[in-house]
């Protein structure tokens, strides 16, 4: 019997809150369910649109059009409609530098700057759909710069600045952006990360990209070494503030983010305007039960959906004021984000397991002597937060008095779909809970048979969603193939999950390869393919291995070529060579060099083993459709000597 005690939400936060009891969760659940077009008109109509719509939803699976032939301009509804409904002096962002600096910036103060690069994009003679590299620091022009695509009706494709030149390039070109923005660097535990110089090397020799837009952030020297190169800041010293929104079709591109999938290849999830503009929008007005006078802070990059949607979107058009911090949450040391949270007077926190876990091991003393009173919310997203965690989260910078919000989505999703709602639903640690409204989840078996009670299966959606995905940018065939193909006209999520009796959901993880690092989804394909660009790898598999911290760490079975010999020199190599070809989050934390690969007669690496060998130093099952059986005791006396 599970001892996780559960937690109903204090009378003084439903009071307050947007949902204030199950019983209105129930009802309005039921409402989205049965009546998925008034729902969504109600919450749309909450928001400005420049021409209604004919329809809310015209949906042949798996294509959806949310508010047929409405015309509408997000950013109008993130920026100009506040400073109309006369919040214009109110705080939009407070941006905060590593060392402490301090600039906020108000609705007034953003829509200016927004406006200007409009502006300025508009002169660079970037047209509607035309796909925008971007490469930002944590910064407030990162924002700035996703909302001034968006103004002018420009696709926005960021692109994580932890990423390698070669990740960098391959985004490039498979968007076929001709421009992209970045800064001159971007601060991290003191160091100064060289975006531009990254930039350069990932658009050198190509010949789609006519402009790099850099802006001056960090003060490091660059190199202007083409006519390509354009300053941000120098043009913005002259750029008319004045800009009118114009209203783009509903369904118009919003931007593509790229994510992992289960081939090498990371696919490029494409999401359009109205629909992610209303579902963001009613998520985080719900979930993270915003007003106009918290302070919320999401601790997210803008290279990750998250900070698209509850950074620069969601909290934006709910009017609220939000913290931005541009580098590493142990900077100076581990109690950086408490301070934070104190002089900012934090009352809403997002932000992932992994981060949590880290706190959890600094150590307790850092907490010591700041004040979190401030804070009334606190959520998570990325990962399954196990409930020792979450009871750390809940007693420690909680107090005690703060409901976590679990938040399942995706990148896909592009707005949350499972989650407690604060003022509403029984906490259980470690559960995400209760679908969101309109969200229409089931768990299912391979036959599509939806499981008993905590029995495990794959977790699918059955009704489309506002935000939900429009495609796989320039992959049709991918986009049925992942989402569309196993269970009839159903979303299928890629995780497996358990409901229990109560209807609550468990997410347990990925169910394709896919590594989840420290709330990062990275493909074993991505990696293998890394590996073996190594000048002395011949083949590889990479599996997860549980880690304290990152939740998975990346494991690598590697062959060398024949003429070459295995050394700890060569790991380090290795290593450094996968981090330099995707990036640092992708560094393996180990390399066994072993003399060939557990495969099935057809040639299909059998990763299952590899793990089960690394994690309980045998294998179960049947090995006899393995091609060469006697391979497992060989990698499995490598990798005792290793341990
Ligand atoms: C995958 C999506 C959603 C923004 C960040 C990640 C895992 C996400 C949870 C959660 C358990 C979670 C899933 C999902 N995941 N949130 N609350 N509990 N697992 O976005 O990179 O698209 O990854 O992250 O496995 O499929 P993403």
């Amino acid at each position: 019997m599970s001892t996780i005690p559960t937690y109903i939400p204090s009378k003084n936060f439903s009071e307050q809150a947007h949902v204030k009891s199950v019983a209105q969760y129930d009802q309005m659940y039921t409402e989205s369910i049965n009546n998925p077009d008034t729902f969504w008109a109600k919450e749309a109509n909450e928001l400005h649109w420049q021409q209604p719509w004919t329809k809310v939803l015209e949906w042949s699976a798996p294509d959806a059009k949310w508010f047929v032939d409405a015309k509408v301009n997000i950013t109008e509804n993130c920026l100009d409609r506040h400073i109309s409904n006369g919040k214009g002096n109110n705080v939009a962002i407070i941006a905060e530098k590593e060392d402490g600096t301090v600039i906020p910036l108000t609705y007034k103060e953003l829509h200016s700057r927004v406006c200007k690069l409009s502006n300025i994009l508009l002169d660079l003679e970037v047209k509607p759909k035309d796909t925008v590299i971007i490469y930002m620091p944590m910064i407030a022009e990162a924002v700035i710069a996703m909302l001034a695509c968006a103004r002018i009706g420009a696709v926005h494709s960021v692109v994580f600045g932890g990423f390698s030149a070669d990740s960098v390039r391959d985004r490039v070109n498979d968007s076929k952006a001709n421009i992209v923005i970045t800064a001159d660097g971007g601060s991290r535990r003191g160091k100064i990360i060289p975006l531009k110089a990254i930039v350069d090397e990932a658009v050198a020799g190509n010949k789609l990209v006519q402009t790099v837009l850099y802006y001056k952030n960090a003060g490091n020297d660059i190199l202007l070494n083409s006519d390509k190169d354009k300053c941000w800041n120098d043009l913005e010293s002259t750029a008319s503030d004045q800009h009118a929104a114009i209203g783009f079709d509903a369904e118009h591109p919003l931007f593509i983010l790229y994510t992992s999938g289960s081939t090498g290849k990371p696919k490029g999830i494409l999401h359009t305007t109205g629909g992610y503009m209303v579902g963001t929008y009613a998520t985080s007005k719900y979930v993270f039960d915003l007003k106009e006078n918290d302070v919320y802070w999401c601790t997210a990059d803008v290279g990750w959906i998250t900070g698209h949607s509850y950074i620069t979107y969601g909290p934006l058009l709910n009017g609220a004021t939000q913290v931005i911090y541009e580098g590493a949450p142990n900077h100076p040391d581990f109690s950086r984000f408490w301070k934070m949270v104190e002089s900012h007077k934090v009352s809403v926190f997002y932000t992932a397991p992994t981060a949590v876990r880290a706190f959890v091991k600094a150590g307790d003393h850092h907490l010591e002597g700041n004040d979190l009173s401030s804070l009334r919310l606190l959520g998570s997203v990325g990962e399954p937060i196990n409930p020792k965690t979450w009871q750390w989260y809940y007693e420690k910078i909680g107090n005690s008095k703060c409901p976590i919000v679990d938040t399942w989505w995706q990148t896909e999703t592009g707005a949350i779909m499972i989650s407690p709602l604060p003022g509403a639903t029984t906490l259980i640690p470690g559960k995400a809970t209760k679908p969101f409204f309109g969200v229409e989840v089931e768990i299912v078996d391979e036959k599509g048979n939806e499981c008993e009670a905590d029995q495990p299966g794959k977790l699918i959606i059955k009704k489309p969603w506002p935000s939900m995905l429009r495609g796989i940018y320039g992959d049709r065939e991918r986009f049925i193939s992942t989402y569309w193909s196993d269970y009839k006209d159903a979303y299928l999520a890629g995780d497996n999950a358990i409901k229990d009796k109560d209807g609550n959901i468990q997410i347990i993880g990925r169910l394709d390869d896919v590594l989840n690092v420290s709330g990062h989804r990275l493909g074993t394909a991505e990696v293998e393919s890394a590996l073996v660009s190594h000048a002395s790898v011949a083949e590889s598999a990479v599996v997860g291995h549980p880690h304290e911290i990152k939740g998975e760490s990346i494991h690598c079975f590697v062959i060398l070529h024949s003429n070459q010999t295995d050394s700890p020199e060569l790991e380090k190599e290795i290593i450094a060579h996968v981090g330099k070809v995707i990036g640092a989050i992708a560094r393996p934390d180990a390399i066994y060099f072993i003399p060939a690969l557990p495969k099935t007669r057809s040639g299909k690496i059998m990763r299952r083993l590899l793990r089960e060998l690394l994690l309980k130093g045998t294998v179960s099952g049947n090995l006899t459709t393995l091609e060469d059986p006697t391979v497992i005791d060989s990698i499995s006396s490598i990798l005792k000597k290793r341990q």
